[in-house]
């Protein structure tokens, strides 16, 4: 294997848009957990399909149809490799976790639950991992129950524990809080879900680039996660299910691909992966996707993981001196961000001010509204790492901070 890749100007460098200035001061990208910027490999293996393959797969008998296939299949392996399920079949191609989360709901989910039964979900959860659930619970006259989390914003495991129970049918958890930052014990959570027997799906959208994930070591049901937060391009992302679940699952959106034989009387389904891979995918982005991952293993998540907490560690050691700063999630194991508010400032000012210095965070409830009711904030500012950061960068979140809380 070549040399990783551990020098952070070296990774800089490979990323042409840290280059760029806004609004007259050089770019610092800190709002990472919306969606993370793209190696120069990861361009130009996009631009190399446009240019060099572009065809529909699966389908021509003729070269570049044939290349196309084979690059985009190369990537279900490394996949399948990457988060080290047992088959490639096992990896559907999805527009991303929120996709990967309504197929579930739609089509295990709409076979599994009945009136009365129970889905659990945590107090923490991205909106993506709620509405679905809502959704099939007043289609079916299900009941969606919440797992509490304590002040630090992290889960109540004997809660958990009380709230399983006979009508418990799923259990939907988020591995790493995009609002919070926190790492939840997925793993114990797995185990004592199936230790009842109950299907355990995870929303690995935060975790897939922080943290190594091994699917057969944890033994989750479905894990979903997100090209476009790993490096990778927008619009394409990840299922992973166990066979035997798939296999049972009815397809959910029907068309071309996900077919063997169609008559106008019946219509026989495809084998997995493709029975759930319904038309023409996001070809260019699971390209993009593979050389996301190549990106990744480049450096390796020893390196990753170690840096992306030094840099938690240093921004929160710097921010905790601010007066009128509240930390909005203080979990012993957290990931990759730090989420904040300032006393009497509101976030989109804080927001707004820190842009024009060049400083992007994201600010608001992120798509995560009942985490912000719990907190009675009306948001947060957010700033969320990713490999090609710096302490310098942080030290600049920081001036910016103090400069804005000047300014009220
Ligand atoms: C924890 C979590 N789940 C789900 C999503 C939804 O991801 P996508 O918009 O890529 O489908 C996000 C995106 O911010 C997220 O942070």
């Amino acid at each position: 294997m070549s040399e990783l890749l551990t020098d952070i100007e070296a990774i800089r460098a490979q990323f042409p848009i840290l280059k760029r200035e806004v609004n007259g001061k050089p770019l610092i990208y800190l709002d990472n957990g919306a969606t993370s910027q793209k190696p120069q490999s990861v361009i130009d293996a996009i631009s190399h399909y446009y240019e060099y393959e572009n065809s529909n797969i699966h389908r021509g008998v003729h070269t570049l149809s044939q290349d196309a296939t084979a690059a985009y299949e190369d990537v279900r392996k490394k996949v399948q490799k990457f988060i080290n399920a047992k088959y490639d079949h096992e990896v559907i191609f999805t527009s991303g976790t929120t996709g990967g989360i309504n197929l579930v709901a739609s089509s295990f989910g709409e076979n599994l639950v009945r009136k009365g039964d129970e889905i659990l979900i945590t107090a923490m959860e991205h909106h993506s991992n709620i509405v679905p659930w809502q959704m099939l619970c007043e289609r079916k006259g299900a009941i969606l129950k919440v797992i509490p989390i304590s002040k630090e914003g992290e889960i109540d495991i004997e809660e958990f524990k009380k709230l399983i129970g006979p009508k418990t049918e799923l259990i939907s958890l988020v591995h790493v809080s995009n609002s919070l930052g926190t790492i939840n014990p997925i793993k114990e959570m797995i185990d004592i879900a199936h230790a009842q027997n109950i299907p355990v799906m995870i929303d690995g959208a935060q975790a897939i680039h922080h943290i190594p994930v091994d699917v057969q070591e944890l033994d989750c049901d479905f894990y979903v996660f997100s090209a476009h937060k790993m490096y990778g391009p927008t619009g394409v992302g990840i299922l992973y299910g166990k066979e035997e679940l798939l296999n049972d699952m009815a397809p959910w959106q029907g068309g071309g691909d996900m077919i063997k034989n169609v008559t106008f009387e019946k219509t026989t389904y495809n084998e997995l992966p493709h029975k759930f891979e319904a038309g023409t995918p996001n070809i260019a982005g699971g390209i993009g996707l593979g050389a996301a991952i190549d990106f990744i293993n480049s450096i390796g998540y020893d390196f990753i993981g170690e840096h992306e907490a030094e840099l938690s560690r240093f921004a929160v050691s710097q921010l905790r001196d601010i007066k009128g700063l509240r930390f909005i999630g203080t979990a012993k194991e957290r990931a990759g961000l730090v989420s904040f508010v300032l006393d009497g400032i509101h976030p989109y000012d804080t927001g707004v001010i820190l842009d024009k210095l060049g400083i992007a965070v994201r600010t608001g409830h992120h798509c995560t509204q009942p985490v912000m009711n719990f907190f009675e904030v009306p948001g947060t500012v957010r700033a969320s790492f990713a490999v090609y950061n710096t302490k310098q960068e942080v030290i600049r979140l920081v001036e910016g901070i103090e400069r804005v809380k000047r300014m009220f």
